[in-house]
């Protein structure tokens, strides 16, 4: 009787754990920022939008790219970014691309721009550059350790994609490599833990993913202990800030091993960059306050150092 209840228990359990990986978090993240050499002469630029997905994982994901683009239809998107780990087995090259293709019916104003992450990297080079050409053959932009300027309202925006650190295949003197001292620097890369080797390197903000918000994050993520130093800084997901510099790790969509979560949630993020000093540019309600942090290991969902502040809106939205 004993055993059978525990059981039970388990399987209700993984059951919940499998219903969580449909539950998509659809956050909103508002980050302001002020560029070392400003551009134009107000200062100022229009909001840019960024629509963030990462780990999608084609070979255990339960979130539809129809549902992402019905849920975000109408909404402006200046640019998507993908950071990583697309899928572990060639086969799903094709998954993966049409999942991308789909997503890309947002129409992001800049373009669409991948990254690649240490599952991207199980495949062979030359599948691995497959997928690279597939990607491109639909109009992505793929970074691999360079980075592409853009005009954005009259500014320049340095989109910096750094590959995979965990897998060694970063080299952040490439990708940093005249890049123009004017604009706005939005890195893309998989690994957050890049973040602890930049101290030489100056950006805005850093988006990544990487380790899926612990996935099984019950009673703790024990298992991220071997994933870098950021997790031992109680760093695995959602905004955080390193020698004074925001960066974000989304969940991911998709998920490893089994395809169960718990205590963590398939997440998608809309990300909104915002001069520093137009708080009014923000939306109110999803504005939180922003306390000064300068330095590293600083908690989730504060802020940073003068000139510098960002805040997130720390609410799901309600879009299922
Ligand atoms: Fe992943």
């Amino acid at each position: 009787m004993f055993w059978l209840l525990i059981v039970s228990l388990f399987a209700v359990l993984l059951a919940r754990a499998y219903r969580n990986t449909f539950d998509l978090n659809i956050r909103r993240v508002n980050v302001a920022v002020q560029p070392s050499e400003c551009r134009g002469e107000s200062g100022s630029f229009k909001p840019l939008t960024v629509l963030h997905l990462s780990d999608l994982h084609m070979e255990n994901f339960s979130i539809p790219a129809e549902r992402i683009v019905r849920d975000f239809s109408g909404q402006h998107i200046d640019l998507i970014a993908i950071t990583g780990d697309l899928l572990d087995r060639h086969k799903n090259i094709p998954k993966a691309v049409a999942y991308v293709e789909t997503v890309m019916k947002l129409n992001p104003r800049l373009g669409t721009f991948v990254v690649f992450g240490n599952h991207d990297y199980v495949l062979a080079p030359p599948k691995l550059g497959q997928l690279k050409a597939e990607l491109e053959r639909i109009g992505c932009r793929v970074l691999v350790n360079q980075h592409v300027t853009l005009i954005h309202d009259g500014m320049p925006l340095h989109v910096i994609g750094v590959d995979n650190y965990s897998t060694g295949h970063s080299d952040l003197a490439a990708s940093f490599r005249h890049v123009p001292t004017d604009g706005v620097r939005l890195v893309l890369t998989h690994d957050p833990n890049l973040v602890l080797e930049m101290r030489d390197y100056s950006y805005d903000y850093l988006l990544s993913g990487h380790f899926h918000g612990g996935q099984i994050h019950w009673p703790k993520p024990f298992h991220l202990v071997t994933m870098g130093q950021l997790p031992k800084l109680n760093m695995v997901k959602g905004l955080h800030h390193y020698d004074g510099r925001p960066f974000y790790i989304s969940e991911g969509l998709g998920q490893t091993g089994l395809n169960i979560r718990l205590r963590s949630r398939p997440e998608i993020t809309l990300h909104t960059l915002v001069p520093a000093g137009a708080p009014s540019a923000l939306p109110t309600a999803e504005t939180a306050a922003a306390a000064q942090m300068k330095g590293s290991a600083a908690k989730p969902h504060a802020a940073t150092n003068p000139g510098k502040v960002a805040t997130e809106a720390g609410r799901t939205l309600a879009l299922e």
